[in-house]
């Protein structure tokens, strides 16, 4: 188990109230295993932004908890007050990353759980809120778990899997998204052999997938972005999996930077391509995948390899954090309640209807 984020109690024990969120610092993974704990909004927003915390499901994981862990802090003394304060933390912590709609979906819930109480008492309006950042977290890892089992039954004993950036228990409450059918075959003693794209300029693949799969005794190989072509026409590939931060409504998926060439390439290779995610990354708002906003990050995360310039200063960079996959080049989505299938305008509507 690998506890990404927590509710971390700093009050009497089961008392919920006060406690703060803990977080893994993944901007500090391979080389130091290291938590942050924190109550404050501007560290639980620069934490989101910085990618201490990231993936979608454990953004939004962290989203919920963090304002549990700033409102338990709120001096308002009637609801109107404390109503108010936590809408505009909410609105901040929305402001830290545009792109994964689970961080939008879990401040939506947290929000709504508190306007729909009749409740006026603040010391319980805060119990309310740090219990539905607690129940978000656990029903992740259920989800993830279910997830899991899904994606199972696509992996056979031998098999070589490819995945991009890093869909694992740290970007989730905990088994991760694309990985969790891989922890799944490996407890089974089924022989797979994962290739972790590097994932440039952040390296989610290579310091954070081939850290927890390599952790878990599971053979895991990292490869440079440019070299998976390579290494489908080797035929080293039976299967990619990913995640994604955003599905919209005809399953088009954003993913990490990259995904969608890796989409191209297995369909060429005739490799079937798999996205793995929870209901919650699905957005039946967002029609189509063109509408997803795609964040854009700072130009130094390219300019610059470990601090130091890998080229000229000022030279324009490019960088969006995220590309989309389009629906036709996507075998299968894998969600806690199934793998759905073509034409994904309707299997993702009944699945969601059928919770
Ligand atoms: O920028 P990141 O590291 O937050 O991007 C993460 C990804 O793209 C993941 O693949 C996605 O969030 C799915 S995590 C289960």
């Amino acid at each position: 188990m690998i506890d990404t984020v927590r509710w971390k109690e700093t009050g009497e024990k089961g008392s919920l109230v006060p406690g703060k969120l803990r977080m893994i610092d993944q901007t500090r993974l391979p080389n130091e295993l290291t938590y942050i704990e924190t109550d404050q909004a501007e560290e639980i927003y620069d934490a989101i932004k910085r990618l201490v915390v990231r993936g979608a499901p454990a953004i939004g994981c962290a989203a919920a908890l963090g304002l549990g862990a700033v409102l338990q802090n709120s001096k308002a003394s009637n609801r109107k007050d404390f109503v108010a304060e936590l809408k505009r933390t909410s609105d901040y912590f929305s402001s830290s990353r545009p792109t994964a709609v689970n961080l939008f979906w879990a401040l939506n819930r947290c929000v709504s759980k508190i306007l729909e109480s009749s409740e006026e008492n603040i010391k319980r309006l805060k119990l309310i809120l740090v219990n539905e950042g607690i129940s978000i977290l656990e029903e992740d890892i259920q989800m993830c778990r279910s997830i899991g089992e899904h994606g199972l039954s696509l992996i056979k004993d031998g098999f070589g899997i490819l995945t991009h950036c890093n869909a694992g228990a740290l970007a989730t409450g905990d088994f991760g998204t694309a990985l969790s059918p891989i922890y799944l075959a490996h407890e089974k003693g089924l022989k797979v052999k994962v290739y972790s794209d590097e994932t440039r300029p952040l390296l989610q693949g290579s310091r954070l997938t081939a850290w927890e799969l390599h952790r878990a005794g599971i053979d895991v190989t990292t490869i440079c972005d440019n070299m998976a072509a390579q290494v489908m026409k080797e035929k080293k590939i039976n299967l990619v999996i990913t995640g994604a931060d955003r599905i919209a409504a005809n399953g088009d998926s954003a993913n990490k930077i990259g995904t969608y060439g890796v989409a191209i390439l297995a369909k060429y290779h005739d490799i079937p391509f798999y996205i793995a995610a929870p209901s919650s990354t699905i957005d039946m708002k967002t029609k189509e995948g063109s509408a997803i906003p795609i964040e854009q990050r700072n130009g130094d995360e390219i300019r610059k390899i470990n601090n130091k310039y890998s080229a000229p200063e000022k030279v324009n960079v490019y960088n969006p954090a995220f590309d989309v996959v389009p629906n036709d080049l996507i075998s299968g989505i894998i969600t806690e309640k199934g793998i759905l299938r073509k034409p994904f305008l309707t299997s993702i509507e009944n699945s969601l209807n059928n919770s």
